[in-house]
C-alpha cells in the first residue's frame, strides 16, 4: 500500500502544464486507429487509462507509434480493424470500455471488453441495450457488467434516447453510428462533454445537430436538451491532433491556488471547452478570482492560460441543475473540499451519477471528509458540507484517483496535514500529480 502524506503550505506559486485531457486522449487514440492515414497526436495523456486504450487499439490492428507524450497512428481505415487475439482489458478506463463497445458493435468479429474490479461493477446497461437495438449481440455477466461479449454485426441506424446526461453513452453510439446503415440520431436529456462530436468533425464524419442551425460552438448556450446524429459509413481521414491540457486535472490546483491567501498560479494550455467549465464558473461563484487568458484553438477544441490569484476567501454556494452538473461532474471531489475551505453552507445536488464513477463519490467522499475532520451529511444525489477549518489527519482514497487528489489538496490548508492511503491511483489520470504539487507549494 502506498502512502504518501501531506503537509500544509502558505501558497501557492508558479506556472503549470499538467497533463493531456483523458476524454480526448482516448478519442483521439480511437479515431486515430478508426481514419484512413496517418494521425500525429501531441501532448497524449500517458496515463493508465489511456495507455489501456492505446493497448486497444493496438489489439484491433492500429499501428502505433509512442515517443514520450506523442503518437504516430497509422489507422485501420479502409482495410477495417482486426479480431483481437485476446480479451481487450481496459484496466480502470470506463470511458474506454463503454467507447471502444461502439466501435466493437458493427465488426464482422466477437470480442470481448473489461476491466479492474472498479469497471467491473460500473453500470454497463446504458449502453448494453441501445447496442441491441442497432443490431449487436452482447453478452454481459449478470446485472449487464463486464466483461461484455461484442458480437458484432451489420448495425442500423436508431433514434434513441438516452436517459442520463452521458457523454460516454453518447459517444458509445456515435461510434456505433459510424458503422451503421443509415444516421442514427440520439438525444440527451441535458448536455455533456461534446469531444467526440467535435474530433469526429474534425476527422471529417458527417456530424451534425438536427434542429439547430447555430454552429457547435454556439450550441450548447442554445438548448438544455441535447441532440446529435451521425451518418453512418462515411470515412475518416487522419489528422494532426494537439491536445489541451485536462481541466479535470487543473482544477485540483486551481482550487489549492484560490483557497490559499497569496497564491498566484498560471496553468497553460488549458482545455476550456464550454461543456467542461462548470467547475470554473462554481468557483467564480464562491469569490474565486479566475481569469482566463486569450483563447486559441487547437483541433477543434478551445485552449487558454487559467490564472489563479488567492485574493479572498471563498463562500459557500448551492452546486446543483441538470444543466450544470454533467459539465462538473468529475471535478465535484475537489470542489467538495473547496467547500470545506469556505465560509457557510455548501449543497451539492442532482448529482447521482457520481455515485456510479470508478467508486460510489458520494458515500467514499462523504466517509473520507469526515475523518479529516470535515462535517458533511451525505444524500441520494449529493451531499451538504460544513465549511470551516480542516483538521486533517489519515484517509483513504479508496483507490480512486480523483478522490487521492482532492485529498492531497485538502493536506495544504490543513491543520496537521493529510496522509493518503493508496494514493498511487493518482497514476490512472495524472502522472506527475505529486512533482507538480511540489512544484508549486511554497
Ligand atoms: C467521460 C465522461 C464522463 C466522465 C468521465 C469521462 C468521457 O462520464 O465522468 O470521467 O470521456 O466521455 P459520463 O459521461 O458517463 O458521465
Amino acid at each position: 500500500m502506498n502512502t504518501i502524506k501531506i503537509d500544509p503550505v502558505k501558497k501557492i506559486e508558479g506556472t503549470l502544464a499538467v497533463p493531456g485531457d483523458k476524454s480526448i486522449s482516448h478519442r483521439a487514440a480511437i479515431l486515430g486507429t478508426l481514419a484512413a492515414g496517418e494521425t500525429h497526436v501531441a501532448n497524449f495523456l500517458t496515463a493508465a487509462d489511456c495507455m489501456n486504450t492505446v493497448h486497444a487499439c493496438r489489439q484491433l490492428g492500429a499501428d502505433i507509434e509512442q515517443a514520450g507524450t506523442s503518437l504516430r497512428i497509422r489507422g485501420c481505415g479502409g482495410l477495417g480493424l482486426k479480431k483481437p487475439s485476446r480479451i481487450i482489458d481496459c484496466g480502470n478506463s470506463g470511458t474506454g470500455v463503454r467507447l471502444l463497445a461502439g466501435v466493437l458493435a458493427g465488426q464482422a468479429f466477437s470480442s470481448v471488453l473489461t476491466g479492474d474490479d472498479q469497471v467491473r461493477r460500473r453500470p454497463m446497461r446504458r449502453i448494453v441495450e441501445p447496442l441491441e437495438l442497432m443490431g449487436a449481440t452482447i453478452k454481459s455477466r449478470p446485472g449487464y457488467l463486464c466483461p461484455l461479449e461484442i458480437q458484432g454485426r451489420p448495425l442500423h441506424a436508431v433514434h434513441y434516447q438516452v436517459p442520463v446526461a452521458s457523454a460516454q453513452v453518447k459517444s458509445c453510439l456515435l461510434l456505433a453510428g459510424l458503422f451503421a446503415e443509415g444516421k442514427t440520431h440520439i438525444t440527451l436529456p441535458s448536455l455533456s462533454r461534446d469531444h467526440t462530436e467535435r474530433m469526429l468533425a474534425y476527422f471529417g464524419a458527417d456530424i451534425s445537430r438536427p434542429g439547430n442551425s447555430t454552429p457547435m460552438e454556439a450550441h450548447w448556450a442554445a438548448t438544455a436538451k441535447e441532440e446529435v446524429a451521425v451518418q453512418g459509413r462515411t470515412p475518416l481521414q487522419g489528422r494532426k491532433v494537439e491536445v489541451p491540457a485536462d481541466i479535470s486535472s487543473a482544477a485540483f490546483f486551481m482550487v489549492a491556488a484560490a483557497v490559499l491567501p497569496g497564491s498566484y498560479l498560471r496553468l497553460a494550455n488549458v482545455g476550456i471547452n464550454p461543456t467542461r467549465t462548470g467547475v470554473v464558473e462554481v468557483l467564480q461563484r464562491m469569490g474565486a478570482d479566475i481569469v482566463f487568458g486569450p483563447t486559441r484553438m487547437y483541433s477543434g477544441e478551445p485552449v487558454a492560460d487559467i490564472i489563479v490569484k488567492g485574493t479572498r476567501s471563498l463562500r459557500g454556494r448551492p452546486i446543483c441543475g441538470e444543466d450544470l452538473i454533467p459539465r462538473l461532474i468529475d471535478e465535484l471531489p475537489i470542489l467538495a473540499v473547496a467547500a470545506a475551505a469556505a465560509e457557510g453552507e455548501t449543497v451539492i445536488e442532482d448529482a447521482a451519477e457520481l455515485r456510479v464513477k470508478e467508486t460510489d463519490r458520494i458515500g467514499a467522499l462523504a466517509e473520507e471528509l469526515r475523518k479529516i475532520g470535515i462535517e458533511v451529511e451525505e444524500r441520494p444525489d449529493g451531499m451538504v458540507i460544513q465549511g470551516g477549518e480542516i483538521r486533517g489527519g489519515q484517509a483513504d482514497s479508496h483507490g480512486d484517483h480523483r478522490l487521492a487528489m482532492s485529498l492531497a489538496i485538502a493536506g495544504l490548508f490543513s491543520e496537521d496535514g493529510v496522509e493518503i492511503l493508496h494514493a498511487d491511483c493518482v497514476k490512472t489520470s495524472f502522472p506527475g500529480f505529486w512533482e507538480c504539487l511540489q512544484s508549486v507549494s511554497a
